[in-house]
């Protein structure tokens, strides 16, 4: 496969000519430095870009691989990196976070404000008696404390864990007891769309399902002011707490692979993974990655559109942009509400010169401007932008182009970011003022990364034939651990099949045979990508199959415009196959159930039932023919290792 025939869009000579990567011969410095002292190229960033209270000697420690660990016997403290030496630079009066609320509401705070706020958290924290290596839950909305309750623990050395607002008590309760959390940190509930959603109300369902006991405290945030029970002896207001501490917190300052954080993502077995991640490495990337994919300068406004619930909100709200010194906004709310203009809007307001987001809300907000032309782009003023990125599945061509076309004006190049829960920040991307942009590629690994494409012995392909995605050579901001499983860390990541060297992304992909570029064909393994959501197959049957009605469930993804997959569930009940009304009222039973037990995202958009499930003689599903079925294509395959094809009939749906 070529894309020469793709149309190229190159970056404008004034962009280039700015840009922290400039030109190709730019980019290509820098892989060749990457390339000829590996441990140099990463070490003397480290030095001039990180600030530590112990320096570091040594740089790369292969000694326990494939735990690799970086910076080892350096000390430093990620949130006196974002917020102490901002203000000791002379940037404590610059605005470092622009929160909008969901209602519109505007608050503006200084680098200076927001460490004082941290300060009083990591206090309060302290008091609630958390340590360095403690773990926090964190399940809050996308809110000013939400950030600052992150910083407030790294501040003290403490690992925080967020789990999603979305997700359900089941989920959160899996996850408190999993991390073995001390604290739980949460809100009265939280706004959405206009909407009050409760939050401290499922947490305290996830504590009465048990396993939760060593948590011993849950300090909550009022947002909604809903009402909410409060639990004496272990639940305790912030407004009690952290308004009466004082406003300065020494930082505890902690070795380089000290866990700055877990955060838990799907595989394609078992019950998701705790990622855990270090400080200094991951730092390094948060910090580099904003330099140079986001060319981030000083009078640079910065938007991600993500939550701090998933990765990208880690690595592009709470800690990279702030490293940094920038200015960023935060939004607490969706990008439908009040109309689908809400992020035109919110760039024109904010005068937004870098813009981050997922193709999924790209999609949905075309459709809108289709039907409705005064929510389109081209209706504000967004000439504040000067750069455009995307991240969390494929952006299809059209998309890309309209994105281009509209919301950039044809003058801001587009970063396709392809990166991970585990790899912390970009893997493969453009440069902005290098990189010839093809829709559709996230081209060119970023500079020092060793990305390559192999076959299923771990060899590599030729350009222009697919394969698998790895990683050859370890990085800073890899996963170091999942949390309490070391045997899963090696099985998922660096499977002896491949060698047992390679890091395993478990996505495909293919490299241009012209120009080597990337393009990712999806995932490999049982995880499905909805609109942007990891989801393990796996983890969607276990619930449908807690159901008492369920006997046995299979799930597959089908390709969705809208949602880039979406989730297709083939039920055997327990009872017969029902039709009509009846089936409608189960189908929005297990949905709904499907929903309380991880959360309204993994809801199937499609439940079908079966006497049985297509199985091979030896009782093997066949998932294959379920893909087929699912996507309404003929069943081509061979069916004739099937036991009992007379059922493919009833799951055509
Ligand atoms: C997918 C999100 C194509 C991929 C940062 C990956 C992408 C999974 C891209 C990770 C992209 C992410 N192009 N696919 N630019 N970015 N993906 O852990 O399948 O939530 O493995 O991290 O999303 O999802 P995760």
């Amino acid at each position: 496969m070529s894309n020469e025939s793709a149309k190229v869009y190159q970056p404008s000579p004034d962009f280039v000519k700015n840009a922290a990567v400039s030109g190709m011969e730019g980019y290509k410095a820098l892989c060749a430095e990457a390339e000829q002292d590996y441990e140099g190229y990463w070490g003397k960033r480290a030095k001039e870009l990180l600030s530590w209270q112990t320096p570091f000697t040594k740089i790369l420690d292969e000694s326990n691989a494939p735990t690799y660990g970086w910076f080892v016997d350096g000390k430093l403290n990620a949130s006196y990196n974002c917020l102490d030496r901002q203000v000791e630079r002379g940037l404590g009066d610059k605005v470092a976070l622009i929160f909008e609320a969901d209602d519109g509401q505007v608050t503006k705070v200084t680098y200076k404000e927001l460490l004082a706020r941290v300060s009083k958290i990591a206090n309060a924290l302290k008091e609630l008696g958390v340590q360095k290596g403690d773990r926090v839950i964190i399940y809050m909305p996308m809110t000013i404390d939400g950030i600052a309750s992150m910083q407030a623990c790294a501040r003290i050395g403490a690992t925080h864990s967020i789990v999603f607002g979305g997700f359900s008590a089941q989920s959160l309760r899996d996850r408190i007891s999993d991390a073995g959390a001390k604290v739980l940190i949460t809100s009265d509930g939280q706004f959405r769309g206009g909407k009050s959603l409760p939050l401290k109300a499922i947490a305290d369902e996830a504590f009465a399902m048990g396993g939760c006991e060593a948590c011993t405290s849950v300090l909550v945030f009022k947002r909604t002011g809903v009402d909410v029970a409060m639990t004496a002896g272990r639940d305790v207001w912030a407004d009690d707490i952290v308004n009466k501490q004082s406003d300065q917190c020494d930082p505890v300052w902690v070795e380089a692979e000290h866990p700055l954080f877990l955060l838990y993502t799907s595989g394609s077995t078992g019950k998701p993974k705790g990622v855990q991640h270090s400080t200094g490495g991951y730092l390094l990337h948060a910090m580099l990655t904003m330099l140079y994919t986001f060319d981030l300068k000083k009078e640079d406004i910065f938007w991600c559109t993500a939550d701090i619930g998933w990765v990208t909100g880690h690595t592009y709200i709470t800690y990279g942009p702030l490293a940094c010194g920038g200015t960023e906004v935060v939004f607490e709310g969706i990008p439908t509400f009040p109309n689908a203009g809400r992020f035109w809007d919110m760039i024109q307001k904010h005068k937004v010169s870098i813009f981050y987001t997922a193709p999924t809300a790209i999609r949905s907000l075309v459709k809108a401007a289709d039907t409705d032309p005064s929510v389109h782009p081209k209706k504000y003023d967004l000439s504040s932008l000067r750069l455009l990125g995307s991240v969390g599945e494929p952006i299809n061509p059209t998309a890309w182009e309209w994105y281009y076309e509209n919301v950039g004006g044809g003058r801001c190049p587009i970063v396709d970011t392809f990166w991970q829960t585990e790899t912390g920040g970009h893997m493969i991307t453009p440069m902005p003022g290098a990189t010839p942009l093809v829709p559709g590629s996230c081209t060119l690994p970023f500079p020092g990364i060793q990305a390559a494409v192999v076959d299923e012995t771990g060899n590599e392909v030729p350009w222009g034939q697919g394969g698998i995605l790895v990683v050859k050579k370890p990085w800073p901001s890899m996963i170091r651990a999942v949390w309490g499983d070391a045997d899963r860390f090696k099985k998922s990541y660096f499977p002896e099949d491949l060698g047992g060297k390679l890091y395993l992304a478990g996505d495909g992909a293919i490299r241009d045979a012209n120009n080597g570029y990337f393009t990712i064909t999806g995932r490999i393994d049982d995880v499905l990508n909805v609109s942007g959501h990891r989801m393990g197959t796996m983890e969607i049957e276990s619930a449908l199959v807690a159901h008492p009605m369920v006997a046995e469930a299979a799930v597959v993804g089908r390709p969705d415009d809208l949602t880039g997959e979406a989730i297709v569930a083939f039920v055997v009940l327990k009872g017969s196959r029902p039709t009509g009304d009846d089936a409608k009222k189960v189908i929005k039973e297990l949905s709904d159930f499907v929903g309380k037990e991880i959360g309204p995202i993994a809801k199937p958009k499609d439940i079908r039932f079966g006497d049985n499930l297509p199985k091979t003689r030896s009782g093997k599903i066949m998932r294959r023919l379920l893909r087929s079925l699912a996507k309404g294509e003929e069943v081509t395959q061979d069916t004739s290792t099937l036991e009992n094809p007379q059922i493919l009939e009833q799951l055509k749906g």
